[in-house]
């Protein structure tokens, strides 16, 4: 499969400042990574690594206090390859929707709270497509029919709905133009656990209908479990494992990783789940070497003082750490 989107070394960081102190927050930090057409492409990681960050970068959507201090997002399609911060803003805003689109955290920021959902249709289409109202219609009620969403939605406002169907609507909004790559942050993660199943399901159907890929953001690595074909895990801004979903689940070989496996919930397991001790440190003072040695129980004076480079550790498996070289790279402990 060839790549669709190409992330190289990408450095972001938040440039702020207040009371005439500059305060840099490293939010995405060496990021190198590939999306393949037609899979589900996951990111993990605890709140504040920086995934959203990321997406919106991804996106071409990084204004200020945003900066992006090095590196290439590349998007080949069509045949050519489309450099995204070489790209006029016109240009980027091409892009989005009509290459790519985005199903934001928390589904209320996608519908305008005061307009009926046929108005966000027309408004969305019309920016799009020299359609007429009419035609509109008729676009918008084939395209819910064909997903099995009754028409009815579309005189109702974005509070009358439920979260599992408005979550369904922001996700038919932003794939109605049938881009073929759609980024989902946190799509599903305000609803209770038998929605998030539905409404995963839904993006899934959609996905496969339109033979699209999806980079899916959660926290959640339970729903990547389910739906990712491959998982890459952010830690602190910076990713530090990477392999196929059965592979990462089956062998992780980042501490991180395995800290975040472990403390999934088990079926029949009534012992005590692990959680990863500490916090995720504050990222305008990350620490230095591995970003991850405050809280490592494998932590090594290396570790401490330099960072790990992201390594191949197998066929389609990367990771960041220097137990991998000390264990001649077979990766496997406890
Ligand atoms: N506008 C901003 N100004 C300064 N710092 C910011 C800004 N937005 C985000 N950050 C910081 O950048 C880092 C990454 O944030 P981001 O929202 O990308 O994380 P996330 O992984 O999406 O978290 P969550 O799971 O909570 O959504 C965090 O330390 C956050 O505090
Ligand atoms: S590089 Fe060191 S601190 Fe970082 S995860 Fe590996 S063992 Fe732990
Ligand atoms: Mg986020």
């Amino acid at each position: 499969m060839s790549a669709l989107l190409e992330v190289n070394d990408l450095c972001a960081y938040y440039v702020t400042s207040a009371y005439g102190i500059e305060r840099t927050v490293q939010a995405v930090e060496r990021v190198s990574l590939a999306v393949r057409e037609n899979e589900v492409f996951g990111i993990a990681g605890e709140s504040g690594c920086g995934k959203s960050t990321l997406l919106k970068i991804l996106l071409g959507m990084a204004s200020p206090p945003l900066r992006i201090v090095g590196g290439s997002v590349t998007y080949h399609v069509n045949g050519g390859s489309l450099d995204i911060f070489a790209l006029p803003e016109a240009k980027r805003r091409q892009l989005r929707w009509q290459v790519v689109s985005y199903i934001p955290q928390g589904s209320m920021h996608a519908l305008n709270p005061v307009r009926r959902i046929r108005d966000t249709f027309h408004d969305f289409i019309r920016a799009h497509r020299r359609l007429s109202k009419r035609q509109i219609d008729e676009f918008v009620g084939d395209y819910l029919g064909n997903l099995g969403l009754p028409s009815k939605v579309l005189d109702s406002y974005p509070h009358q709905l439920s979260g599992g169907m408005r979550q369904r609507i922001t996700i038919a909004l932003a794939t109605i133009l049938s881009p073929p790559l759609v980024l989902a942050d946190e799509p599903t993660t305000a609803l209770d656990v038998v929605v998030q199943r539905g409404v995963l399901q839904f993006l899934e159907e959609v996905r496969q209908r339109q033979e699209s890929t999806l980079v899916l953001v959660t926290h959640d690595m339970g729903v990547h479990a389910n739906l990712a074909d491959r998982v890459a895990v952010l830690y602190a801004g910076q990713v530090v494992e990477e392999a196929n979903t059965t592979t990462l689940f089956a062998q992780p070989v980042h501490p991180y990783t395995q800290y975040l496996i472990r403390s999934l919930p088990k079926l029949d397991d009534r012992t005590e789940r692990l959680s990863i001790p500490g916090r995720p440190p504050a990222l305008d003072n990350p620490p230095t070497g591995c970003r991850f040695h405050p809280r490592c129980p494998y932590a090594m004076a290396i570790c401490k003082t330099t960072a790990p480079p992201l390594e191949q550790v197998g066929p389609n498996h990367r990771a960041a750490c220097y137990l991998l070289s000390a264990r001649g790279g077979d990766g496997s402990h406890a």
